[in-house]
């Protein structure tokens, strides 16, 4: 029988109050209300003043669609679009909307086409979006038919602004969003060219999942370099991320809005942790051997101090760079209490067979069922079944207190500090007791 997601526990009234009784705990910085995670409403806010805002969201690499007439199906916030390549290969990101009745007309997640033919009525579009065909337009023996001051170009799918930088490629419905580079700031183009130098990218696979817990969570798990070192036994034993290594948190100056987790491993992947580290672990296990020692050989091929960075562009893009495991995750909405992850694994198109080997071999990290995803999605399900189904209704953000940004330990939650602080100015959302 389908159980309600709302029959166990507190009320969904609880969790979902009006919009203007959605006030900020007077403690902002160190304090995170419930209905941040489960009102319908200000998930419907979020999808306007975020992702149909002044946002860049991610929506294909370009080695995803290489020639003219390539294409592929996405989304921008929960909104399904279509990426496509025209003759001109030019870039074109369009609802996939069809100007008649609705329908998604693009069918197949990806392709080549030279038009695009919705199902229904066969409206045709371009590679552009443009309507480029009625059937009966003018009626059958002068019956019917569409007004005669019907233009097919006042009803093309609707159209976004499109940028790319080194082969990724983003959207944006807003014209006041700056451009790519302003809206990333300095510390986060750095990082981002690291990965992305302008080298062509050869696709690997990919993996998609849904994850029962809401959008932003996995943008605070990025910023939450805590958990790494703890919930993750996989990254500890190997020594990929410890509490102790050479480490940072960096959020952008600007907004506070993007960040990388960036650490340093030491050479030996059984480096000795020291004991006070291991006291405060639950997960270290001293024994843990690999039976492939392949798998964690790391070639340096980046020109950066960090063996490992994670990083988390708003509102809709990680970026993993994973010794030499490449991927991009796109963050999908889909209600307060669900998201789905499209993950996009890729090496370089200069890259020998023995290296693709290697990144494939490596690539097990990654995925929802990677020695690294894995726990995540677990601890994720967890927090947001916790959180819909109390009646205690904050939680709290202390460590590193007071600390908002960038911060050079491990230990800290001052990324997701400044992520609220930007979120509440975009949502405008009030903090009790300020002044308005
Ligand atoms: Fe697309 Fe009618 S809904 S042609
Ligand atoms: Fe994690």
């Amino acid at each position: 029988m389908y159980q309600s997601q709302s029959v166990i526990g507190v009320t969904d009234a609880a969790k979902n109050p009006p919009l203007d009784q959605c006030i900020w705990p007077a403690d902002a910085l160190h304090t995170i209300p419930d209905w941040v995670y489960t009102s319908q409403d200000l998930y419907d806010r979020e999808m306007d003043r975020i992702f149909r805002g002044e946002t860049w969201s991610f929506v294909a690499l370009e080695a995803e669609i290489p020639n003219p007439g390539d294409y592929k199906r996405g989304y921008v916030g929960s909104v399904p679009v279509v990426i496509a390549r025209a003759e001109d290969n030019a870039i074109s990101v369009f609802e996939n909307r069809c100007a008649h009745r609705g329908a998604e007309f693009c069918r197949s997640n990806q392709g080549n086409a030279k038009e695009f033919v919705c199902p229904y009525h066969q409206w045709s579009y371009d590679l552009k979006g443009n309507l480029q065909g009625v059937p009966f337009k003018r009626g059958v023996n002068k019956q019917g038919g569409m007004p005669k001051d019907f233009q097919n170009a006042e009803h093309g799918a609707r159209q976004l602004r499109v940028t790319t930088r080194n082969g990724v490629v983003f959207a944006t419905y807003s014209d006041k969003t700056p451009p790519l580079e302003e809206y990333l700031t300095q510390d986060i183009v750095d990082e981002f060219d690291v990965t992305f130098t302008g080298k062509k990218l050869k696709i690997l696979g990919y993996y998609r999942n849904e994850l029962p817990c809401n959008w932003k969570m996995y943008h605070e798990n990025l910023k939450d370099p805590y958990h790494a070192t703890l919930l993750h036994s996989f990254l500890v034993v190997f020594g990929l991320l410890v509490a102790g290594n050479k480490s940072i948190m960096l959020a952008d100056k600007a907004h506070g809005r993007h960040a990388y987790m960036g650490s340093a491993k030491p050479e030996d992947k059984y480096a000795a942790v020291s004991a006070e580290t291991k006291a405060e672990m639950r997960s270290f296990h001293d024994k843990l051997r690999l039976r492939d020692e392949r798998f964690l050989e790391f070639v340096r091929e980046f020109d950066s101090p960090w063996s490992v960075t994670m990083m988390t562009i708003w509102p809709n893009l990680v970026v993993q760079r994973e010794m030499n495991t490449l991927g991009v995750r796109q963050i999908i909405p889909n209600g307060p209490h669900s998201m789905i992850m499209q993950w996009t694994m890729f090496g370089y198109e200069d890259d020998t067979p023995e290296m693709t080997r290697h990144r494939l071999r490596q690539g097990n990290l990654m995925g929802p069922a990677g020695f690294l995803g894995l726990e995540d999605n677990e601890a994720m399900k967890f927090v947001q079944e916790g959180l819909r189904r109390s009646s205690t209704d904050v939680n709290i953000l202390k460590l590193d207190s007071g600390n908002v940004g960038t911060s050079n330990g491990l230990i800290s939650e001052s990324c997701i500090r400044s992520l609220y602080e930007h979120y509440r100015g975009v949502m405008g959302i009030p903090v009790a007791g300020a002044a308005q």
